[in-house]
């Protein structure tokens, strides 16, 4: 195989393509797409996410400490991308798509409803690592769709068509 040397921005693909939600301290909901993000630990659970600091949602991680990671099925990809290139700066973006919210258990950060698996976590550590920073999070719930539990009542996620 004959290989070329080249530098790129996003090494690993694919890119996860999730959504991170939170609230800020004022109560106003917030989300945006997160591709820098992967699995940190099982044991215990958690995940990291990567924001820029320019970032709206930014400072509401950083000062909350909390956040919620959903997984986006293919059917809200219109939803997904709008997320990604709006601020909450200048909009409710939460209220113009028009998406349901629940509140977190165990952190005070909002559930997106219609995304069918949101992970509630809260930051152990960060690292600035250049352009974005990137939380650990740890997982303290995962809200699941009943539909994804097979007949033995175990998690199966290729129900879902993932974006
Ligand atoms: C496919 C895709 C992936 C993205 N990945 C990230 C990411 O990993 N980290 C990040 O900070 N912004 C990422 N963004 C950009 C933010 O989602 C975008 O700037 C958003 O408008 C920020 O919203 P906010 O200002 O309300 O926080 C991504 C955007 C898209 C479309």
């Amino acid at each position: 195989m004959k290989k070329e040397l080249e530098t790129l921005k996003n090494c690993i693909q694919p890119r996860p393509n999730l959504i991170v939600s939170c609230r800020d301290e004022e109560g106003k909901d917030n989300a945006l797409a997160v591709a820098y993000a992967g699995n940190c630990s099982y044991d215990p659970p958690m995940l990291m996410v990567g924001v820029v600091p320019s970032r709206y949602s930014y400072d509401i991680v950083k000062e909350t400490g909390v956040f919620v990671v959903n997984l986006v099925p293919q059917e809200l990809e219109k939803e997904y991308y709008y997320l990604g290139s709006h601020s909450g700066r200048d909009e409710d973006k939460i209220k113009n798509l028009n998406l349901e919210v629940k509140d977190g258990i165990e952190v005070n950060a909002p559930l997106l409803v219609d995304f069918p698996v949101n992970i509630e976590c809260r930051v152990v550590d960060s690292i600035l690592t250049g352009s974005h920073e990137m939380f650990i999070g740890k997982v303290e719930r995962v809200h699941l769709d009943k539909k994804l539990l097979n007949d033995e009542g175990k998690v199966d996620l290729s129900k879902i068509k993932l974006l």
